[in-house]
């Protein structure tokens, strides 16, 4: 059953979608290439949160153990905080999520850890564009197909591949709503999208091919021939003035 806000609603989830593009941001700017781990940024995110007043969307969510996800290289999503030390030319992949007022944001971004390969360079703006052409579609009497396709078109059209195995999702009162938000799909299948529908849009792109894995800690996703992998989300509400991005810092700069 999908749920539609009505426009309070929507301001709510602004704040928390807010709050976690400025917790994003703030990790982001935090990391020290070759010596900040990402355990430190896990619990910078977990102080952050606490100061805005939110709380974690991911911790204890099926038990999971941490407030973000952190998945290097050819980690694909939900990569566990750990000791592990961010180095020069690795590609970190940070997903967040937050409630505040019964509502949730959801995002993630991947950055470049000092100076990363022209390859994982491209890969990170190819995907960064595939969300955004997929969040262009995010509009009333489009459908759901229409997201995945031009997110599909546009990494593939690179030559890399979109992950099938895991999907955006609608958000709002519980983190994972309906309708379900594929990476892929066929223009004019699928629901309808109608004003008041607010859709996590989260591309997953492999330089190789699309299959993954899971590994022995049960939670961290790898692309199957461990070739690099991006991904980048957004929390959009469909307005009837077009696609409304909630996970924007609160100063309005995209991050
Ligand atoms: N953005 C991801 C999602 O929508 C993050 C979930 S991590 C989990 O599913 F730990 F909460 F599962
Ligand atoms: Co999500």
């Amino acid at each position: 059953m999908i749920k539609i806000k009505r426009p309070e609603e929507i301001e709510k989830m602004r704040v928390s979608g807010g709050i976690v593009a400025w917790t994003l941001a703030e990790l982001t700017r935090a990391i020290v290439p070759g010596k900040t781990t990402t355990d430190e940024l896990n619990r910078l995110a977990e102080r952050l949160l606490a100061e805005a007043g939110a709380a974690a969307s991911f911790k204890g969510y099926r038990g999971y153990p941490a407030t973000i996800c952190a998945s290097v290289n050819e980690e694909v999503v939900h990569g566990i905080p750990s000791p592990r030390v961010l180095q020069p030319g690795d590609i970190l992949g940070i997903d967040l999520g937050a409630i505040k007022n019964g509502y949730h944001g959801d995002g993630a971004v991947t950055v470049p850890i000092g100076e990363i390969s022209d390859e994982a360079r491209r890969l990170l703006r190819v995907t960064r564009e595939a969300l955004f052409k997929g969040i262009e579609q995010a509009r009333p009497g489009k459908r759901i197909g229409d997201i995945g396709s031009a997110i599909q078109r546009h990494a593939e059209s690179h030559g890399y591949s979109v992950v099938r195995d895991l999907v955006g999702h609608g958000i709002g009162r519980d983190m994972h709503e309906d309708p379900q938000t594929p990476n892929y799909g066929k223009p004019g299948e699928g629901v309808w999208l109608k004003e008041g529908m607010t859709l996590a849009i989260e591309p997953m792109v492999n330089i190789g091919g699309y299959a993954i894995e899971t590994l022995a800690d049960h939670w961290t996703i790898v692309t199957r021939d461990r070739s690099l992998s991006a991904h980048f989300e957004h929390t959009v509400a469909i307005t009837a003035k077009g696609p409304d991005i909630l996970t924007l810092p609160p100063t309005g700069e995209a991050t």
